[in-house]
């Protein structure tokens, strides 16, 4: 089976309710990211920050995945899928995905501030005063702005063996994850789907201009007929 690696951004979940940043002015639910997602802002009102990453896990509790997370899913009967997704939300997972790599952490776990590999599964609110087991303050997986990204270099792996590459919904302004498309080998298919593209048509790259779940399903009947 073909590699298919599919790179997807906030505006995957879109649909299921889950509101991306870009689309409104740079806030994400009201906020500004940099107070709610950046060592600076953790380390000026770390109160602010668990309560909004508090309200977005309590959100993601009350979602569901869309079509286009059904479909991805689905692909996996006729293709290899690797989705590596810039989301913290599980929607990818909830569908069926098997393969999933989070860029940028994971709203369904925490972690020690002592020790970044000590990860705790939390459904519920994250309050201070929640310790580790060396008595640290647990904050949100996420990664901020800022901050490195350590799954990158899987990343890449992925990308550099892909047969085919599919972007959806990201505004790919967000660094390093917006460079993955590059470490593709020349001349590999890209499609990208984005109600509002902000990369251009070429030989190699096809644009669904249209949201994740109408174009997701013209992706996936076009991958079957093409490279099936
Ligand atoms: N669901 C989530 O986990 C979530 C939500 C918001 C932000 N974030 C974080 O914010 C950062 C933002 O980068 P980003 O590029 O992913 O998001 P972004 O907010 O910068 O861009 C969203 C993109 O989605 C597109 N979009 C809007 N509605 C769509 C739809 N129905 N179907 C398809 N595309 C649609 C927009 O045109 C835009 O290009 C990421 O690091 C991510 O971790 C995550």
């Amino acid at each position: 089976m073909k590699n298919l690696v599919v790179l997807t951004g906030a505006g995957i979940s879109a649909e299921s309710g889950i509101k991306t940043f870009r689309d409104e002015d740079g806030l994400w639910e009201g906020h500004d990211v940099m107070q709610v997602a950046s060592p600076m802002g953790w380390k000026k009102n770390k109160e602010l920050v668990l309560d909004f990453y508090n309200k977005r896990r309590r959100q993601l509790l009350s979602v569901q995945p869309n079509e286009a997370h059904l479909v991805l899913a689905e692909l996996e009967k006729d293709f290899n899928v690797e989705i590596i997704t810039q989301n913290i939300d599980d929607l990818h997972e909830r569908a069926g995905s098997s393969n999933v790599l989070h860029l940028h952490g994971e709203l369904l776990k925490v972690r020690s501030t002592f020790d970044e590999d000590l990860l705790l599964d939390w459904k519920g609110d994250l309050n201070i005063g929640d310790f580790c087991e060396h008595n640290f303050q647990l904050r949100p997986h996420v990664v901020w702005f800022g901050e490195a990204v350590p799954m990158m270099e899987k990343a890449i792996q992925k990308v550099s063996h892909a047969d085919i590459i599919a972007i959806i919904g990201t505004s790919m302004q967000v660094y390093p994850a917006a460079g993955l498309v590059d470490f593709a080998q020349p001349k590999t298919p890209v499609y990208f789907i984005d109600p509002k593209p902000s990369i251009q048509e070429n030989n190699h790259l096809t644009i669904f201009a249209e949201k994740a779940v109408t174009g997701v399903p013209k992706l996936a009947k076009e991958l079957r007929e093409k490279f099936n």
